[in-house]
């Protein structure tokens, strides 16, 4: 695939992961992009996942005809990207590698070797000339290691973005979804607690006339439309602002009852003229889909039973993963059910006991075993409450 007239794409698509990064559900596969540019110099950026060494090496062979790579841009060391370096290495003894020194760093424990006769160290600001090309390298830590660099072509305005801009999903599937579904997902796992550097990343990418962005997953975007699109949604995502109106009602249900009132619930709102009402079962839908959701939306009913003195399992790992990815600036109730001694809504607050600008309702549900009147009535409440808005 030729991106310009000199760059190519000689990347792979993975339809036998399970996991990305080992917990991701990835149904439409994954792919770990990696791109050539053939200038005076041969540049090739970033390598494969593990599992497609043959392939890239194969695909880096056909574009490059009877040349050889001079050099290898490491912009990240996660192994979905840096596992062939020493495979690149070995094949090409010529070729340089080009990483921050944080990547060598890594290096040397990924493989034992840090190329030390073969390195260009780069930083923030530092250029390689290549021919025509220059690249200009931009620091860009924690998006998504401490380690990593994107890379600026200065010639065809092409942005590198390493992890920036990804997206779950292989590149020759046709996503029904558009980019921004999965792309979202992907973000909100994989960098949504990094929002600071992510934004600093943004700013310093604002001052680029940018027509091309290569991530390392997903497809390329080379609209004025789709790059204005990705950057106003990252920059929604990276400052934990909500992007939709609507509520996330996210629950779990031993024998049923507590799904009846969150069913209950979500009518309720509904009836209210709540624009979006999304319902998620902890133990049943995919995880990661629910934890995006969870920053889409502006507010967010957690429901569930008390359970060994504590709260249901699936949702003290669902709150933890909103926690640890700085959720915040969004409007929170609670339902709880216990038998005998409720005390779920006290524990799941306490578990956001850290988290910045979090609005609680001031009603909160109290489920014993199943519905009764005092309860639909404190259903209701807290539709009100949700629909007109929470107080401090
Ligand atoms: Fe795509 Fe952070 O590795």
């Amino acid at each position: 695939m030729k991106i310009s007239e000199d760059i190519r794409y000689v990347g792979v698509n993975d339809h036998k992961v399970d996991l990305f990064e080992g917990q991701y559900p990835v149904p439409n596969g994954m792919a770990y992009n990696s791109y050539v540019v053939l200038d005076e110099k041969v540049t090739v950026f970033d390598t494969v996942d593990q599992n497609f060494s043959r392939e890239w090496l194969s695909n880096l062979a056909d574009v490059l005809g009877t040349r050889k790579p001079d050099y290898l841009v490491v912009q990240h060391m996660e192994p979905d990207h840096a596992a062939n370096v020493a495979t690149f290495m070995s094949a090409y003894p010529e070729a340089k590698i080009v990483a921050s020194a944080q990547a060598f760093g890594m290096m040397r424990n990924f493989f034992g070797t840090d190329w030390k006769d073969r390195q260009v160290v780069v930083k923030e600001g530092d250029t390689l000339a290549t021919g025509r090309h220059t690249f200009a390298f931009v620091a860009a830590p924690m998006v998504h290691w401490p380690e990593v660099i994107v890379t600026y072509d200065t010639a065809d305005k092409v942005l590198f973005s390493a992890d920036g801009f990804g997206k779950f999903g292989a590149n020759d599937v046709v996503d029904p979804e558009g980019w921004d579904c999965e792309a979202r997902r992907y973000y909100i796992g994989i960098v949504g607690k990094y929002g600071p550097q992510v934004l600093a990343l943004l700013k310093k990418a604002a001052g680029l006339d940018i027509r091309t962005i290569c991530p390392l997953h997903g497809p390329i975007l080379d609209t004025p439309d789709a790059i204005a699109h990705a950057v106003k949604q990252y920059t929604t995502w990276a400052s934990y602002a909500v992007e939709s109106e609507g509520v996330l009602i996210a629950y779990t249900s031993v024998y049923g009852h507590t799904k009846a009132a969150v069913e209950l619930f979500a009518e309720m709102l509904r009836e209210r003229g709540c624009p979006k009402v999304v319902v998620a079962d902890l133990a049943r839908d995919e995880l990661f889909e629910t934890v995006e959701d969870a920053f889409r939306y502006g507010k967010l009913v957690l429901a569930t039973t008390t359970y060994n003195g504590e709260i249901f399992p699936f949702m003290r790992t669902f709150i933890s993963h909103l926690t640890e990815r700085n959720y915040q600036n969004r409007t929170v109730g609670f339902i709880e059910n216990g038998s005998w001694a409720p005390t779920a809504a006290r524990v799941m607050k306490g578990l956001f006991e850290k988290s910045k600008n979090l609005t609680f309702c001031m009603n909160t549900v109290k489920i014993l075993s199943a519905l009764n009147e005092t309860s639909t009535a404190a259903l209701a409440a807290l539709a009100d409450e949700i629909c007109g808005g929470c107080a401090q």
